[in-house]
């Protein structure tokens, strides 16, 4: 048995790569020989840096995936560019403290669009190459809100909900072509999005103690679990949700 993982030849999309656990899973795969397209709403020094720091193999590509459009131009132009992944990693979300009363019409379409709507689109176009392969892997992070509900995030915590089962349909239609789908559900992981909440001490603090380990996850935790996910040795994973959350799905 060898227990390394070997990715060599593989090529991995992961979105939302410019900034946090799309980054570091960017990184981590693009050191294991994966040839890594890293994703971001625009050119940014983010981007650019991930890409340099990934090394020669390394691509980029901008696309907002609130705009239908976008997300179109975005599939044909890793078509004609010819990076089609063998590993879909479906990362990229929006997030926003918007509960049951206090939403609005275009904030609720445009997290759906963003969250839920671009990944069916993803998957549509490019299952059917790695169908053709007879291997693939479609990784959703998506969130342990998804399962747990929490008020002044209905919105957001309904379009995990919503990923959690379209993975699960995803896996049962394709594994029969050796392609698994599986969903990772972080808890608190600290990047730049709860940077500006998690800086207020009290509060960070107060939340910690609400989680069994008592600290919060980091990218890097999350990116090898992907990466493990995405290796041969998890080719008989499939359909499942795996909590990386210190317990606190729990
Ligand atoms: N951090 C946590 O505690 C936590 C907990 C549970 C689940 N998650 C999930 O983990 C995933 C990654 O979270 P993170 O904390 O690493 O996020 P992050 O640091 O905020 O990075 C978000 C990434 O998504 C991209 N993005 C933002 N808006 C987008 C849009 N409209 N269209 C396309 N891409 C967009 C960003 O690109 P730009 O750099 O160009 O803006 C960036 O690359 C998300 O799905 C999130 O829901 C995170």
């Amino acid at each position: 048995m060898d227990f390394s993982i070997d990715l060599k030849g593989k090529t991995a999309l992961v979105t939302g790569s410019s900034r946090g656990i799309g980054r570091a899973t960017g990184l981590l795969l693009a050191s294991l020989g994966v040839r890594v397209i890293f994703h971001g709403t625009k050119e940014s020094p983010q981007l650019l840096s991930a890409v340099e720091q990934a090394g020669n193999k390394a691509e980029k590509i901008t696309a907002d995936f609130g705009n239908m459009e976008e997300v179109k131009g975005f599939i044909r132009e890793l078509e004609e560019r010819n990076l089609v992944p063998d590993i879909l990693i479906l990362n990229a979300s929006v997030q926003s403290y918007t509960g049951l009363e206090n939403f609005s019409e275009e904030e609720f379409s445009r997290m759906y669009r963003t969250n839920v709507e671009s990944s069916f689109l993803l998957i549509q176009a490019f299952a059917p190459y790695m169908r053709k392969k007879n291997w693939g892997r479609i990784i959703f992070v998506g969130s342990i809100n998804g399962a747990k509900p929490a008020s002044r995030l209905a919105l957001y915590g309904s379009t995990k909900a919503a990923l959690m089962n379209v993975a699960k349909t995803a896996a049962m239609e394709n594994a029969p072509f050796q392609i698994t789908v599986n969903t990772i559900l972080p808890g608190v992981i600290t990047t730049d999005r709860n940077a500006a909440v998690l800086s207020d001490a009290a509060f960070a603090e107060n939340l910690k103690e609400k989680i069994p380990m008592r600290r919060f996850g980091n990218a890097e935790e999350c990116a090898f679990l992907i990466s493990f996910l995405a290796s041969e040795n998890a080719s008989y994973i499939t359909g499942a949700e795996i909590p990386i959350a210190g317990g606190l799905q729990l």
